[in-house]
């Protein structure tokens, strides 16, 4: 990991409340694995404090992309960027990863949790594997990576609360139509990520978490990112993180 100072090369509004960055980084792209995250200088004052955790949601050619959601001061502030600016990024960031081994790879998003996957999902495509992608959100305003899973060319079935888009439920529900030779990785809001854990207990399905929890340094030494295990240890979900078994995890 370093901190390296990237140039903007595009800042622009997906859909609802979804911005896609992008930023020029010859030096990092090979190191770049899915499920890796950075921390980037939001603000270059106190207001606000530290840097904000984001998903490499993809790589293209020179380039990382950060799909982001505007929900507070950091991101709001990171909407106002502009091409051909300058900002301060440390990556990559997290150290244990998502598993490679099976063949049919189910990969489940919540929102803007797609992003912690889509580059994973590319990866899988490209060693051979079956990959379907479900990517569930409120309303389909709140689905902006579905263009991003067109443009791809991935299988992929959507799910919104309102039925406004694809299936009306949660995401959730469609472990039920998978068998569990389906290798499963999450990321999104924390209630859909224990729902996850719950159902698979039932099912049987081997399920990954990839976890967002609040972050301030990012590299393990704040422990304000600590999660519990069943035997009540705290886990980093930066250091030790951001992939776990659904198993090594309480919420
Ligand atoms: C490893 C990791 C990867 C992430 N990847 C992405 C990504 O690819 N795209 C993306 O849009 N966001 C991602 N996030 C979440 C992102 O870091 C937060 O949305 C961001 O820090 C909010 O900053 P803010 O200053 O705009 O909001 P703040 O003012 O700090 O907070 C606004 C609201 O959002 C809530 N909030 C802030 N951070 C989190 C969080 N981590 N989990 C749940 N609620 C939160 C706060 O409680 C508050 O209600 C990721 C977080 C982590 C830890
Ligand atoms: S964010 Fe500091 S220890 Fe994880």
């Amino acid at each position: 990991m370093e901190d390296s100072v990237l140039i903007i090369t595009g800042n622009t509004h997906l859909s609802g409340r979804l911005w896609l960055m992008k930023l020029r980084a010859p030096h990092l792209v090979e190191r770049i694995r899915g499920g890796h995250f950075v921390m980037l200088e939001v603000s270059k004052t106190y207001d606000p404090m530290g840097r904000r955790a984001f998903a490499v949601g993809d790589v293209r050619g020179e380039e990382l992309l950060i799909f982001y959601d505007v929900v507070g001061r950091g991101t709001e502030l990171m909407s106002r960027m502009k091409e051909g600016e300058r900002v301060r990024v440390f990556a990559p960031l997290g150290k244990r990863l998502f598993e490679y081994e099976g063949d049919k790879h189910l990969l489940i998003g919540g929102g803007v949790g797609l992003a912690g996957l889509s580059l994973y999902g590319k990866e899988l495509r490209n060693m051979g594997k079956k990959v379907v992608f479900v990517y569930g959100a409120r309303s389909a305003e709140h689905l902006g990576m579905s263009d991003w899973l067109k443009e791809e060319g991935f299988d992929f079935i959507l799910f919104t609360d309102d039925g406004s888009a694809g299936r009306k439920g949660l995401v959730t529900e469609v472990l039920k139509d998978f068998g569990t030779d389906w290798k499963v990785s999450a990321c999104g809001p924390k209630p859909m990520l224990k729902a996850l854990k719950n159902l698979s207990q039932e099912t049987g399905h081997e399920v990954f978490l990839s976890l967002e929890e609040r972050m301030a340094c990012g590299w393990g030494v704040c422990l304000g990112c600590v999660v519990r295990d069943p035997e009540g240890n705290y886990r980093r979900v930066c250091y030790e993180g951001p992939v776990f078994n659904a198993r090594e995890v309480v919420f």
